[in-house]
């Protein structure tokens, strides 16, 4: 198949394509010009066109039918895979994939942390693919851009580490905050947890709660901290405690830092976030008006994230970042990964406004 000028798009898969994340894949390369979906694979719906359980998608995969995941297929009919599975799956396809010549971007833990001991101390099992970590860029592209550009592989971050180190960068970069005395605070919607319920999850338990969770150290602390230290080349210490919120899609972080000056105003802190964000596509930098503050319900269904610092009197700085969990803190943020790698516009089939009212 070609786009629009007669050059042959891009072959997708999307392992995973039943799940949230797998679905708003879906949902945001149905209108990309540059690639067609080729394979979508889900265990339990093989056989099943892809509106019978993605029904917002109705019209808009005519011929695909989910499939069992199958490495022949995937390095057959594909170019480059989406993998939106949990953690511990993709590292067992992710290395046959890879030796076929294709390009991978993992929306799931496997591939986040560099440190060779991470994975076993956070996610509690043995990793089958380290000798892969160093050839992973983890898909930040504010971070990271040039390394994604030429990178095979790319791990896209959880969703609240997407809020969280948008956040802090700017104050991280410029020095002016204490990086051992950091707290941030998350609120994140139920659909971070995936569309197989459970007793925390199942909509009954989770509608209406405001209830902090992982309060011992939630795993996207690892990444956070991996990521600033990179950026500092300093240590850096966090306590990070996510809230689940009644709300079905939204993260906010909230990040309480403490000054290493005496004073730090307003007109400052707005300075170094216009300076370190200026370019970026898809970071707006909340300004005074009715509404002064991040809010996760103004980018829903876009791939934003919106940004500001404040000054706390004179003791410190606090940043908020608020982002669509499954667009900017997944399949959104993985396209924009998919553009760079692909020398396209960053931009293409992801440059929406959101939604409002949500
Ligand atoms: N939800 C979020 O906000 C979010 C944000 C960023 C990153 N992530 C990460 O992205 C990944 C997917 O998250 P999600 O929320 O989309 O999860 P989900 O809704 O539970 O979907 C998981 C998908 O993986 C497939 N799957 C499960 N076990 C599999 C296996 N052993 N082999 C092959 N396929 C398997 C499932 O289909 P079948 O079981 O039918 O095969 C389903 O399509 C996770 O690693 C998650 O941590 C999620």
């Amino acid at each position: 198949m070609a786009n629009l000028i007669g050059f042959p798009m891009i072959r997708v898969g999307v392992v995973g394509a039943s799940g949230y994340t797998g679905g708003e894949l879906l949902r945001i390369l149905s209108i990309h010009p540059e690639v067609k979906v080729n394979v979508a694979t889900s265990r339990e719906f093989a056989g099943k066109p892809i509106s019978y359980v993605h029904i917002n998608l109705r019209r808009y995969y005519p011929d695909l039918k989910f499939s069992n995941v199958s490495i022949d297929e995937l390095t057959s009919r594909c170019d480059l895979v989406f993998v939106n599975t949990p953690s511990g799956i993709s590292q067992k396809i992710t290395p046959r994939l890879l030796e076929s010549g294709l390009k991978i971007i993992d929306l799931s833990p496997d591939f986040r942390l560099r440190n060779p001991q991470d994975y076993e101390a956070w996610y509690g099992m043995k990793h089958e693919a380290l000798d892969l970590l160093d050839r992973a860029v983890y898909g930040l592209p504010e971070l990271h851009r040039e390394e994604i550009r030429n990178a095979n592989l790319v791990a896209c971050p959880g969703c609240n580490a997407t809020s969280s180190i948008l956040a802090l960068t700017p104050l991280v970069e410029s020095n002016i905050i204490d990086l051992e005395r950091i707290v941030v605070d998350v609120k994140v919607g139920s659909s971070e947890a995936g569309r197989r319920p459970n007793p925390g999850t199942h909509h009954p338990e989770r509608a209406n709660v405001m209830r902090p969770y992982s309060v011992e150290g939630h795993r996207h602390v690892a990444e956070i901290i991996q990521e600033l230290e990179l950026l500092s080349r300093r240590k850096v210490k966090i306590i990070f405690v996510p809230h689940a919120v009644g709300a079905v899609r939204g993260s906010l972080a909230t990040c309480h830092t403490w000054l290493t000056q005496q004073k730090i105003d307003d007109n400052i802190l707005r300075r170094i976030y216009a300076k370190r964000y200026g370019g970026e596509p898809f970071i707006r930098i909340v300004g005074e008006g009715l509404f002064k503050y991040p809010d996760p319900t103004n980018v829903l269904g876009s791939n934003y994230a919106d940004v500001k610092a404040v000054p706390y009197q004179d003791v410190g700085a606090i940043a908020f970042c608020a982002i669509d969990n499954l667009v900017k803190g997944a399949a959104g943020q993985a396209v924009q990964c998919m553009n760079i790698m692909l020398k396209l516009d960053e931009k293409m089939g992801i440059d929406t406004p959101p939604l409002r009212p949500i």
